[in-house]
């Protein structure tokens, strides 16, 4: 599929974009539907209803009400849509059957990523893996597409079905217009995220970590991990790194709802991501909240990654 020039670029919407690449129908629609309702997630963020929920999750992290009702307006969209089979996200214990058994897709969702941000109006977003399989039945690479929405100064969309990883901007005419077509990632870029606490990092990763300080890179961490990632793809470069830490030696972030999505769509990009020792997407997640060091950007910061952390001092 050649690129599609800079001219129509900025009319070319989402649903246009997906039928010139040819992807499946039944596939086309679901994406489609999940954009529309980054709208409706959008609109309950502005409603501004930043109290706790008074609930937690599995991860044991006190819900933001916002986090229960993107949630739920994720759910409520798949429910007997009839293309998708199972829902499984960051805020229900147990995968949930949204059909009647025989639909072709199931969706991950982290439903709002970085919601400890929104009372402080930084960007925030949502996550979403597309799988061909069951959940259930995940035990082989079954991610099919993945996509993550961006509530920002814009409201962003970027997915890839494995033709590239491409970018939408909501206009105001509530349509999402093509921005940033097959996006890839330069071998190296100048700036990095660093997760979790210097105290607690393991002395090989804060090798790699001096190693990056030493080269120059700036630092860039927003503590919401969908506008850290979106900012390394957009700027073509750079590495977030959230690692084993000395007292949590999976670290914090959520493999199936977070690290795999993000992994498919930056590996689209020409980027890589690692746990640092193996490629995130071969990892076949054995419980739901199964968390992951990550190590995700651009090949050459990936691989010196790898080559740190593979001298454990
Ligand atoms: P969530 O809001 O879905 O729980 O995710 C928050 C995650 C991720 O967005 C971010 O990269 C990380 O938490 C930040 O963790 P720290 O606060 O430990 O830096
Ligand atoms: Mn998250
Ligand atoms: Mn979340």
């Amino acid at each position: 599929m050649e690129n599609i020039s800079d001219a129509t670029r900025g009319f070319v919407d989402l649903r246009r974009h997906m039928w010139i690449a040819g992807i499946e129908t039944e596939l086309r629609r679901l994406i489609w539907q999940i954009a529309v309702t980054g709208k409706y997630i959008s609109a309950k963020i502005h409603e501004s209803n930043r109290k706790l929920a008074g609930f937690r999750n599995i991860y044991d992290e006190e819900q933001l009400a916002l986090d229960r009702s993107a949630d739920e307006i994720l759910q409520s969209q798949f429910q007997f849509s009839g293309f998708v089979r199972e829902y499984s996200s960051e805020e229900q214990s147990e995968i949930i059957q949204v059909g009647k058994g025989n639909e072709q897709y199931s969706v991950t969702a982290d439903p709002l990523d970085g919601s400890s941000l929104v009372d402080t109006n930084l960007a925030v977003g949502t996550i979403i893996g597309i799988h061909k399989e069951p959940l259930s039945e995940g035990d082989k690479k079954t991610l099919v597409a993945a996509m993550y929405i961006t509530y920002g100064p814009l409201i962003t969309m970027v997915y890839s079905a494995g033709k590239g990883t491409h970018e939408f901007v909501l206009n105001r005419e509530g349509e999402y217009v093509l921005s940033e077509e097959r996006i890839m990632l330069n071998e190296r870029g100048s700036i990095y995220s660093l997760g979790g606490l210097r105290k607690d990092w393991l002395p090989e990763h804060l090798k790699f970590i001096e190693f990056l300080e030493r080269e120059g890179y700036k630092l860039r961490y927003s503590g919401g991990f969908v506008p850290d990632i979106n900012q390394i793809l957009i700027k073509r470069g750079g590495v977030f790194t959230y690692p084993a830490l000395k007292n949590k030696s999976m670290g914090k972030l959520r493999l199936i709802f977070e690290l795999q999505p993000m992994a498919f769509l930056i590996t689209q990009a020409g980027g890589m991501a690692t746990n640092g020792k193996e490629d995130i997407l071969l990892i076949k997640p054995e419980s739901l909240d199964q968390r992951s060091p990550i190590y995700i950007g651009s090949r050459f910061e990936v691989e010196k990654a790898k080559e740190f952390l593979s001298k454990t001092l």
